[in-house]
Order: structure tokens, then sequence, then C-alpha cells
């Protein structure tokens, strides 16, 4: 008997016109990474927090979800997220007093997993932190060996979830650590279990990742120092600081999440490989620490324009203009990869699309996101005809040739099933993306929004052998 998949077809041919916005129906969702945060700190606050443009999706589900278990009243009522702040105090005890180890199941979402574990070891909290088969594939061991020098004593195996967080006393241990790779996620967690610590914790890092976290903290009243310094073979180190003395307590927020520059990644990549495409996204959050794509595509020749910028809650908007385009193949490497390091699936499509070499490089650390997307990308593009070969730490893509289509798999990877939909956009034949459901973990209005620039999508139920 074969069995029946859910497959997105995708139909080559259209040009892309139109604008996505703020609001109404062609709106980007509010952004993953401050999404979480939002969340989780607004939790972690004294008082009722008020979040607009919240995105509602998978992984951000698996956070409130989370939220609900120790404890925390929320409310969503259209993409207004309420929160009732426990504290880091006495109320945030009583709840630790409610919640013996607590089994805590985080889905598909490394970044629930990473934050939260920061936040129950602030919060004293035990609990047993578990997700997917998917999940569980991730590296755990980046957080439990500088929240283990913080006093927090955790459980797992082969330093993967599930982590079995014991309860610790207080207050931590404040650390002058070094993250191997640079990590946002794990960053966010060492932050937030420094607030519990007494004195200064400090972190470097060997590339900035994304700074979410340290703008919102001093938004909520912690002095975050962010600083630069030269290493002794001539290499940036990124060094946050936080100096605390428990008990802290964190103002609640009232903001407007900004537009996903990592959903917008999709729309922008699209509009430049489908011919005669015009395209303009409003409101996408353009925060430097995330919009090292814009800065590649730049040097593939592509035709965006940027404007509108202002700031918004401690965090720059601005709406991005973008015409087809001929592109070019580039090298990629160094610091580019952290400001870019969720935008390689896309940007393995820009390179197919584009004429001559693409090399990226140094980018091993994409071998540990939802899928080890240097081999899962590689062996997707190469199906559908591009001329791609696997590096240890990154790809080179020989690009130029319209990619011939064919039956792709996501890989249980909600950024590569999108980037495949892409590339079948300007494909010869139909490009047919298998079980396209794992795009609602990031991007639930992803179909809404290509469809309404002028895609031709159809969704049907396959036999799992069936050819494109
Ligand atoms: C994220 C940080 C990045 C990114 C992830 C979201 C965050 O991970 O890949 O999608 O919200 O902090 P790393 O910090 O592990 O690089």
């Amino acid at each position: 008997m074969t069995e029946q998949r859910e497959t997105l077809i995708v139909m080559p041919g259209s040009s892309l016109q139109g604008e996505v916005g703020t609001q109404g129906r062609l709106s980007l969702p509010g952004d993953k990474s401050i999404s979480h945060r939002a969340a989780l700190f607004a939790a972690l606050a004294e008082g009722e927090s008020e979040i607009d443009n919240f995105l509602v999706s998978g992984v951000t589900s698996a956070m409130l979800n989370a939220l609900t278990r120790i404890g925390v009243k929320w409310e969503i009522v259209g993409e207004l997220l309420r929160i009732d702040g426990i504290g880091f105090g006495n109320s945030g005890r009583e709840a630790s007093k409610l919640s013996e180890s607590l089994l805590i199941n985080c889905g598909n979402s490394a970044t629930t997993l990473r934050l939260l574990a920061g936040a129950l070891a602030a919060m004293g909290i035990p609990a047993i932190l578990d997700g997917t088969a998917g999940l569980k594939r991730r590296p755990m061991d980046r957080i439990i060996k500088p929240l283990n020098q913080m006093g927090v004593a955790i459980e797992a195996t082969n330093g993967c979830a599930p982590l079995h967080l014991k309860q610790s006393a207080m207050p931590l241990q404040a650390i002058d650590y070094m993250l191997k790779v640079a990590s946002a996620q794990v960053k966010s967690c060492i932050l937030i279990a420094a607030l519990a610590a007494n004195g200064k914790t400090t972190l470097r890092e060997p590339g900035q990742s994304r700074d979410h976290t340290e703008r919102m903290l001093r938004s909520m009243g912690i002095t975050v120092i962010s600083k630069t310094e030269l290493l002794q073979d001539d290499r940036d180190c990124y060094i946050t600081q936080v100096n605390t003395k428990p008990p802290v307590s964190l103002n609640p927020l009232k903001m407007k999440i900004p537009g996903d520059f990592s959903a917008a990644a999709f729309l922008v990549v699209a509009g430049l490989i489908c011919p005669g495409s015009k395209v303009t996204i409003r409101g996408v959050g353009l925060n430097p620490t995330r919009t090292g794509l814009l800065d590649a595509l730049d040097r593939m020749g592509a035709d965006l324009r940027i404007d509108n910028m202002v700031e918004l809650n401690d965090e720059l908007i601005g709406d991005i203009y973008i015409q087809s385009s001929n592109l070019r193949g580039i090298e990629v490497n160094g610091s580019l990869v952290v400001r870019m390091i969720d935008e390689f699936p896309i940007f393995a499509v820009a390179a197919s699309y584009a004429k001559g070499r693409t090399v990226v490089s140094e980018a091993r650390e994409l071998r540990y996101k939802e899928s080890d997307r240097i081999s899962s990308l590689c062996r997707e593009l190469k199906i559908i005809g591009a001329t791609v070969s696997e590096k240890p730490d990154g790809f080179i893509i020989d690009g130029g040739e319209n990619l011939r289509g064919g039956r792709v798999e996501p890989h249980g990877d909600h950024r590569l099933a999108m980037a495949l939909t892409v590339a079948g956009l300007n494909a010869q034949r139909p490009v047919s993306v298998v079980d396209p459901d794992i795009i609602s973990e990031s991007f639930p209005e992803f179909y809404t929004i290509m469809e309404g620039l002028g895609a031709n999508l159809r969704i049907e139920y396959r036999d799992s052998n069936n050819e494109a």
C-alpha cells in the first residue's frame, strides 16, 4: 500500500507583484526571535505586559505552553499577547513549589528549550525539558557547561534533550565564559540565568550574534553592556556583560514586534529570481545583527532598496523594495555567516539562479539547525537540478541555469521547505515539496502571502513514490 502525503506543488512561471504590509491579509508575521523573548521575559517581569504583532506559530506555541506549565497566565487576542508576569522573586518561588520536576515539552523549538533552561535555572524551578526527535538531535552541551559553572545541576544523555534540570542553590554564580561558537540562544540562556547571580557575568563570542535579548532586557530596566575587543589573532571578540544583585525585577513590556526579517527573506529572494517581479515589504525588522543576507544579495547585484527606517521599541524597522535582478555568485564566510545564519537555505536558492560560483565557508554551525542544513540543502537542490557540492563547513554552487524541477523533502525543516518552494517559482518544471505543513512552525501565512503576490501554488495528496 502506498502512503498518501500532503504535497505542495509549485507551478513555475509567475512574476510576483505587490505589497506585503503590516496589517490585513498580506502582512508579515512578527519576528520569531523577538516573539520568543517577549513572551518569556514578560513572564519573568512584575505586572502585565502587552505585546502586539506576536508571532502565533508552532514554535512560539511551544514557548507559551511551557509558560502555562510553570503557572504563567496569558491570553492572545488577534495578534496581541497579554501576559501576567510572575517575577523572579516571591511569586516565582511560589510557582517552583507547585512544580516539582515538571515535564515540559518544547516541541521542535530549540529557542524555547535553551532560553527556558536559563529562566528555570534563575527561578530555581526543577524540570525536565524535552521535545520532538528533531529537537533531541540539537546540541545542548553548549548551555549545560556554562549553566553547570553557574551552579546549576543538569543531567542529559550525550549532551542532548531531555535535560533534567535540578533545583539549584540561590544565588547562582556569576561567570566569565567564552562561547566556542557565536550563538544568541546560548548567550540569552546565560544572560537570563545571570539575573539570579550575584556579581558580574561576562560572555565572550567569536562573532556578534543577534542582540535582541540585550535590547529587550535594557528596555525592562537591566543594565547590559555590549562591547568589542580585539583577540590576539586580530579577530573581534564580542563581549556582553550584566552585573546583578538579586532579587532583580523586570519592568513589564508594552511593545510591538517588528516584521520577521527571516520570513521576509523568502519573499525578497522570490522577487529577485522571478523575472518581471516588483515587490515591497513594509515594517521589516532590520536589526543589523540579522540582515547579513541583504549585504550578500547586494554583492550579488540585487536590485534592492531600503526606505522609511525608524526605531520601534529599541529595534530598527523599515521597508524593502525588490525588483527582479540578474545575480552573480559570491563568497560568504567570517562574521557575515553569523549575521545571516538562518538565511542559508534561501541564500542557496539565490546562488542557484546566480551566474557563476558561490562558495560558503566557515559555516559548520549550519549542521546543527532544524536539519543538517549543509547536507539536506545540497541533497534536495541537487534533486531539482542545481550544481552543488558539500564541504565540511559549507557548500559550493555553480549557478545560472533555471532549475529543472522535481520532488523534494524538507527534512522536518521549515526554512528548507520554504526555500525549496521559492526555488520552484522559476524552475523549468514544477517542484513538489512533500510534508509542507512544517512551514507553520515559523510562517503560517507563507502560502497566502506567496499566492497574494502571484505565485501559483496548490496542495495535493500524492502517493509517496509519485514523481512531480
Ligand atoms: C535564534 C538564534 C539562532 C537562530 C535561531 C533563533 C534566537 O540560533 O538560528 O533560529 O532566537 O536566539 P543560534 O543562537 O543557536 O545560532
